[in-house]
């Protein structure tokens, strides 16, 4: 059991919570996620590492409510325990130094890409992060954005804070403006990881996205995380979870990722009910 230290409501339907797990907090890194199954007949849901301290031996993972698990798991409040915590999962992203990277997260992603902002940025990288919401109240992790880079830039949908569109936006500007970046790393909402490599693509800029699948356990046996990069078939929990934006087909991911709409609808109609 896995007890929770902290809990805050960071954002509508986003939370974030401070997990005692120090055998994994021991051995994380950038770029890497837990499986978490709330109670022993729980689904099993992928989390990414949004932060660790080794010293109090935690985890923090920061998550939407978008159907059951992640509501069960939004439920729990500070002193419970989750049933299991499996990782770190995943390999870890490609830290060295390339010289001016940008990472780009929206929305829930912010929290994903922040440890990978802070890795370049401690391997002396140039970091410029862009991080978008639909709205200044969906925006999370500003501040830990701001450390964890050399520059920060904010974009809103709709314009109530910072640059009002979208990070792609502000990202080709750079790009036009013939900014030396080496690599840009993108996490977030399908569209956005999609939109950042035809972003990037024309200018031969390294375009690496964190792809999102359904998984069931982690380890590379069950298949179902199965993505297409390049032609080839890869699986996103142990050959992944990132990739060349410039090779994947996103259509295929975002058809998988849809499988199991009706079952979850359900699931979640049926939750609601017994509530
Ligand atoms: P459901 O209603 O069951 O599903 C909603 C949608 O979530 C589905 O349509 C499907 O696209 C996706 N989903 C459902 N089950 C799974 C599953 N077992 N694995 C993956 N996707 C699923 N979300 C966050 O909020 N924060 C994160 O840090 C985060 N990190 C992720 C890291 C990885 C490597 C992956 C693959 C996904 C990550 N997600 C993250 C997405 C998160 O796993 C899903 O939102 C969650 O599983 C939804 O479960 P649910 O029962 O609440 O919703
Ligand atoms: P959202 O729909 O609110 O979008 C967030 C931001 O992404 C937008 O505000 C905008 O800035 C940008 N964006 C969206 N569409 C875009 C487009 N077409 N072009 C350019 N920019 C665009 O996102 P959300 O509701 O917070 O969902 C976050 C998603 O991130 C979820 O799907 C979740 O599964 C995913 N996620 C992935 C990982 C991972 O490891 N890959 C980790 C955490 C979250
Ligand atoms: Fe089963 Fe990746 S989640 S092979």
């Amino acid at each position: 059991m896995y007890e929770i230290v902290v809990k805050q409501d960071i954002a509508p339907k986003e939370k974030l919570l401070d997990v005692y797990a120090p055998q994994i907090a021991k051995k994380s890194q950038a770029g890497q996620f837990v499986i978490i199954q709330t109670h022993d007949e729980g689904e099993r849901i992928p989390l990414t590492l949004a932060d660790w301290d080794t010293e109090r031996g935690t985890i923090t993972i920061v998550f939407q409510e978008v159907g059951k698990s992640t509501a069960l798991l939004g439920a729990f409040e500070e002193g419970d325990s989750i049933f299991s915590v499996v990782g770190p999962l995943g390999r870890p992203s490609h830290v060295e130094k390339f010289g001016m990277v940008v990472c780009v997260g929206g929305g829930v992603g912010i929290a994903a890409v922040h440890p990978i902002a802070r890795a370049l940025k401690e391997a002396g990288n140039h970091v410029i992060s862009i991080i978008g919401a639909r709205n200044k109240e969906l925006l999370i992790m500003e501040e830990q954005m701001r450390l964890a880079s050399t520059e920060l830039i904010v974009t809103t949908d709709d314009g109530s804070y910072g640059f009002h569109g979208f990070p792609t936006q502000v990202l080709k500007d750079m790009l036009d403006d013939k900014k030396p970046i080496e690599r840009v790393i993108a996490v977030g909402p399908v569209p956005l990881m999609r939109f950042v490599g035809l972003t990037t693509e024309p200018y031969g800029v390294k375009t690496i996205v964190s792809l999102n699948p359904i998984m069931v356990d982690g380890t590379g046996m069950c298949g179902g995380c199965r993505v297409s990069v390049g032609g080839q078939t890869f699986f996103a929990c142990v050959d992944g979870p990132e990739f060349d934006a410039h090779l994947v087909d996103f259509d295929g991911l975002v058809k998988r990722q849809r499988a199991y709409l009706h079952q979850e609808r359900c699931a979640m109609d049926r939750y609601q009910e017994n509530e």
